[in-house]
């Protein structure tokens, strides 16, 4: 074995040299691998024993794309680049197989498309994500995949950047051959084979069928921008997506590479593309805490017990289910209980109908799931997730109760929304065990869980459940102990703003349009209707009964979507919000009636007010410890509440507008609208010392 670069190494084997990068931890294509692909591409070539090349990586996975931290690392040779790199192995005189195993993302899938063959083992998954990255596929790949599975498929892939398995791949044609056994054996046979048989070498490039289509009916790319509208709103990369293959379908091969590549510079020099790789690095920071080692050790988590079968627990057991991990659901009542079973049965019924589960594993999941009226059937469960009604008197006695029950080293968590943690864990005879595990509703379908690290809890637990988050699928960010922790926290410093908004200036439809323009998925009063007003609502203990806009539109029966009204009317089988002239006359008396004279004030204060409040607190969070780095808050705050990524995230948001001018302008709000405003100790200190969130500890 020759070793050609620092990553890249040279072996022939019977007549098929083999070019092996070793580039941990993912194989990402940093430089020295594009130069060591070149020399070896050369060698084997000059070399008159070798018929033919194969393109292997070791370790955890084919290349992943580009070396995403040379973006900005401009003492990184470029040359030569993975267009070069393309060009040449496209262009080689022998045939060139790629040998996929892992992931071929990006950059990494663009070269295997250079290569003349690909194959790859059943568990490889291959996809173009770049725009999750606010970029375009810039090295042959959006004018390379509509040659091989169509535009419309195509389109679809690069646009929502999702990977496919190599089952799919095998059949559009993006794959040749599934290896079975070990892969670089099956590689290299195949290659002998392509040589013995003196097959093409196939490229890619030369591929026009499958454009025909598009070229017959160009309105077809209109359709598919329609049909993306809402998803990608506010998003640069999918619009220069759609554009690079429009050209790919009308240019010639070599001018649609060139077109691609002038997209590409113009999105990665854009400040989506810049929020959005940082959000790429933040979320794997998010992961880390700094004193639960990797190695820690951890607890096999085989059985889950779950307590309350409501909107949550429900959610919470499909995780497992789907993973196949068998579940015992708990309620206080029969009627409680085949009410949380039948939902959860119709949940699976309804996927299986759409076609993404088959009726088989439909059946199968529901076969994991025992119900159960007796504490019990807990006994020998390794981590119970408690999701009851949000009482702390309630929550205790839960406690007391499992304490007594569950078996030694069984893990115990609470769902709680705002509650103490370190309280409920008071209660029982192993704080250490004690753990909080906030997941989002729909419990199995939103990717956020926050796990709640109490005073107490230990790091085998919490190792633990990080383990089990990533297990389930979910983004799981640790955060400490205070009301609401980091989400709800924040969430409601917006509320505030907004409901002193609602009762001093504008209307729900005017502050939700500001919150959705900027690009949150819905504003927070449609958020409300949508989550139910009686969430949390105290009924005969509301205080400010008369001035309280939720108090009074629960008791009139609109308690959101549920009830076909709250805040906005809903038509039948709708979730489109639509202003009601009496909520709004509701409004103006409440106004009324505290004494209030409602008046307008700019649209870019109160924009200002509900996201500089939330910095604000984002600020608090982080000076107390709760989050233990700026990044988490972006985190938590894209995967469970929808800011938009291509503004990065929260504290990302706000160093790119400049912290001093936060602090100026929550100055001027807190002695205008709302002493609440008042800028926090570590924000004046970061404006002060010239410094942003980023430079706060830890981030990426
Ligand atoms: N460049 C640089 N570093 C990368 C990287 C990349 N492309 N991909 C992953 N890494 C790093 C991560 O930051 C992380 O570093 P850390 O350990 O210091 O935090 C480490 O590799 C492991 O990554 P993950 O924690 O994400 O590991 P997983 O096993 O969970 O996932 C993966 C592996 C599926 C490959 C995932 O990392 C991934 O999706 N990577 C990015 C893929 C991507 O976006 N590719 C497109 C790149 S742009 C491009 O190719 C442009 C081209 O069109 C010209
Ligand atoms: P829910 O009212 O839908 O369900 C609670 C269930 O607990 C009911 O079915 C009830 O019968 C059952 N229950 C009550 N006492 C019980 C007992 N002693 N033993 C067994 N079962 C009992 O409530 P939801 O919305 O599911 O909330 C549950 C918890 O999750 C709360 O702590 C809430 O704050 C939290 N949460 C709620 C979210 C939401 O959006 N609904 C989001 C995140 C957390």
């Amino acid at each position: 074995m020759k070793k050609l670069s620092q990553s890249v190494s040279y072996d022939a084997r019977d007549g098929v040299a083999v070019l092996i990068s070793n580039n941990p931890p993912v194989n990402a294509m940093s430089y020295h691998v594009r130069q060591g692909l070149v020399d070896g591409l050369e060698m084997a070539q000059g070399d008159e024993d070798v018929q033919a090349i194969v393109i292997h990586c070791e370790g955890r996975t084919f290349f992943p794309g580009m070396d995403i931290t040379e973006f900005a690392n401009p003492n990184v040779p470029e040359a030569p680049t993975t267009t070069g790199v393309i060009e040449k192995l496209e262009s080689a005189s022998k045939p060139v197989v790629a040998a996929i195993h892992g992931t071929a993302l990006g950059g990494g899938l663009e070269t295997a498309l250079g290569c003349h063959y690909r194959v790859a083992v059943p568990s490889a998954k291959l996809g173009l994500p770049e725009v999750k990255l606010g970029i375009i596929p810039g090295a042959g790949g959006t004018v390379r995949l509509p040659r091989v599975m169509g535009v419309q498929k195509a389109l679809e892939m690069m646009t929502s950047g999702n990977p496919i398995s190599a089952k799919q791949a095998l059949d559009e044609g993006l794959v040749d051959e599934i290896v079975e056994g070990d892969l670089l054996t099956g590689a290299i046979a195949f290659a002998k084979k392509v040589v013995s048989e003196n097959k093409p070498l196939a490229k890619i490039r030369d591929l026009e069928e499958k454009l025909e289509g598009a070229r017959e009916n160009p309105a077809a790319f209109d359709d598919f921008r329609k049909s993306i509208a809402r998803r990608t709103r506010g998003f640069k990369a999918p619009e220069a997506i759609i554009r690079s293959v429009e050209a790919a379908v009308r240019l010639p091969f070599d001018d649609a590479i060139r077109n691609e590549r002038e997209l590409f510079v113009e999105c990665q020099n854009s400040p989506e593309a810049r929020a959005q790789q940082y959000f790429f690095f933040a979320e794997r920071q998010a992961k880390k805490v700094s004193d639960v080692p990797k190695d820690t050790s951890t607890r096999e988590i085989k059985s889950v017990g779950v307590i309350g079968a409501g909107t949550m627990g429900g959610g919470i057991s499909m995780n497992f289910l789907n993973r196949g991990i068998p579940v015992t659901l708990l309620e206080a009542t029969q009627e409680a209980l085949d009410r949380g079973l039948g939902i959860i049965e119709k949940n699976y019924a309804s996927t299986a109908k759409k076609g993404r589960i088959t009726e088989e594993d439909a059946k199968q999941r529901m076969s994991l799931l025992t119900g159960s009226l007796d504490y019990q059937a807990l006994s020998a469960v390794d981590l119970v997730i408690e999701a009851v009604f949000e009482d702390m008197d309630l929550k205790k006695s839960v406690f007391e109760r499992i304490d007594k029950i569950c078996k030694p080293g069984c893990v115990l968590a609470s769902n709680t929304s705002y509650l103490n943690i370190n309280e409920i864990a008071a209660v029982t005879s192993r704080p250490q065990d004690v753990i909080g595990l906030h997941f989002f509703s729909p419990a199995n379908v939103m990717r956020l869980m926050e796990i709640v690290r109490g005073e107490q809890t230990s790091k085998e637990v919490l190792a633990t459940c990080m383990k089990l988050g990533t297990d389930i699928g979910k983004v799981a960010v640790v955060v400490g102990v205070c009301r609401g922790f980091v989400g709800n926290r924040i969430l409601s410093a917006r509320m505030r703003q907004s409901e002193d908004l609602l009762l001093k200036n504008a209307m729900p439809k005017e502050i939700d349009q500001i919150v959705f323009d900027f690009g949150f998925p819905m504003g927070p009063f449609a958020m409300r209707d949508l989550a139910g007003l009686d969430i949390g609502w105290l009924r005969e203990d509301t205080p400010d009964k008369d001035t309280n806009i939720r108090h009074l539109l629960c008791t009139r029966g609109r308690r959101g979507q549920k009830t076909g009204g709250g805040f906005y009317d809903y038509q039948e089988g709708s979730r489109t919000p639509i202003p009601n002239a009496e909520v709004e006359q509701l409004i103006e008396e409440v106004s009324k009636n505290a004494g209030i004279t409602r008046r307008e004030i700019p649209q870019e204060d109160m924009l200002k007010r509900m996201i500089y409040a939330m910095v604000n607190e984002a600020a608090k969070i982080l000076d107390e410890g709760i989050a233990q780095r700026a990044a988490a808050i972006d985190v938590i705050w894209v995967y469970g509440y929808g800011w938009p990524t291509y503004r990065g995230g929260l504290t990302y948001y706000a160093d790119q507008i400049g912290l001093t001018s936060i602090v100026e302008d929550l100055e001027r709000f807190s002695k205008e609208y709302d002493p609440e405003l008042e800028p926090a100790p570590l924000l004046r200190e970061l404006a002060q010392e010239g410094k942003s969130f980023r430079e706060y500890g830890g981030n990426p």
